[in-house]
């Protein structure tokens, strides 16, 4: 599909790959809306890329609360016109913990983060792109949900939610002109990496070395858009992911207890 002269929804783009990922699009000469908690940093992603020649707005959303991407949804139609490419990419970790000593609250702001308001957006925003006859849908999942590992469980889960959508989605929407792609990063340097691998040392060494950037990661999205691929995964490494997601559960649950990896 192509990107200029397109409107483009980011939710999650005050910092890390949606920041990233609006900033290429604008590039490219969409027009783009930026959600997020923080206003001030949606500010300065506005304001860079207004800088540059490109047009964006911001608009604050907490995805967190039931209801707030209806809402989002609504108002971004509202004040800045119909989406033609919506990313749902903002995301939480669920706590880098045990599925056992997650909080109820942990829990809750994970699934309506990463999942539930995903998909109100999506049903709310992907009718009028079936109605154009063109549109394009963009999930940023993880290449975690081809190896399940312990501490991510609420996380993997709500991403493999995200991936199962959009895997129905698209034989839904086969012929409508809108086009569905899922992204799987694997260890991307942003903040919620650097969160990740100051918490859990065995993550650090196992992912540190593979590290990408955003950058990079957001111009094959580009790439993969242009081109209406299904998928991207980055770092490329972790594609290897998708030959052996079938047996890693067994495998991760037998080598668990006798590998210590259950803590
Ligand atoms: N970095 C990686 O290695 C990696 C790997 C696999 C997948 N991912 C996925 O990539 C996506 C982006 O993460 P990132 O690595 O770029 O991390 P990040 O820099 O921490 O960005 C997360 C974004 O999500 C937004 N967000 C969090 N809670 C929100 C809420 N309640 N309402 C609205 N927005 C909220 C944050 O904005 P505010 O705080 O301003 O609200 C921020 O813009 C996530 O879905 C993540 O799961 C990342």
């Amino acid at each position: 599909m192509q990107i200029s002269g397109r409107h483009a929804l980011v939710t999650g783009a005050s910092s890390g790959i949606g920041e990233a990922l609006a900033v290429e699009l604008a590039a490219r000469g969409a027009k783009v809306t930026v959600a997020a908690r923080r206003v001030e940093k949606l500010e300065n992603v506005v304001e860079a890329i207004r800088k540059a020649g490109g047009e964006a707005n911001a608009i604050r959303a907490d995805l967190a609360l039931p209801g707030s991407g209806l809402e989002l949804a609504r108002r971004v139609r509202e004040d800045f016109g119909h989406v033609d490419m919506l990313v749902n990419n903002a995301g939480v970790s669920g706590g880098v913990s045990q599925f056992l000593e997650k909080s109820p609250t942990e829990i809750r702001e994970c699934i309506e983060v990463n999942f539930a308001q995903p998909m109100a957006l999506t049903h709310e925003l992907m009718p009028g792109m079936v109605e154009r006859g063109f549109g394009c849908l963009v999930s940023i999942a993880t290449a975690s949900v081809f190896f399940p590992t312990n501490l991510a469980s609420v996380y993997i889960a709500t991403k493999r939610a995200l991936v199962s959508i959009d895997e129905v989605l698209r034989i839904e929407l086969a012929g409508s002109g809108v086009h569905v792609l899922t992204v799987f990063p694997g260890p991307v340097d942003t903040p919620m990496l650097t969160k990740l691998m100051a918490t859990d040392e065995r993550a650090k060494a196992v992912l540190g070395p593979f590290k990408g950037t955003t950058d990079k990661l957001a111009k094959l999205t580009m790439r993969a858009i242009e081109r209406e691929r299904d998928s991207v995964v980055y770092p490329a490494q972790f594609g290897l992911g998708r030959w052996v997601s079938p047996i890693m559960g067994t495998l991760m649950a037998r080598l668990s207890a006798p590998l210590g990896l259950n803590r």
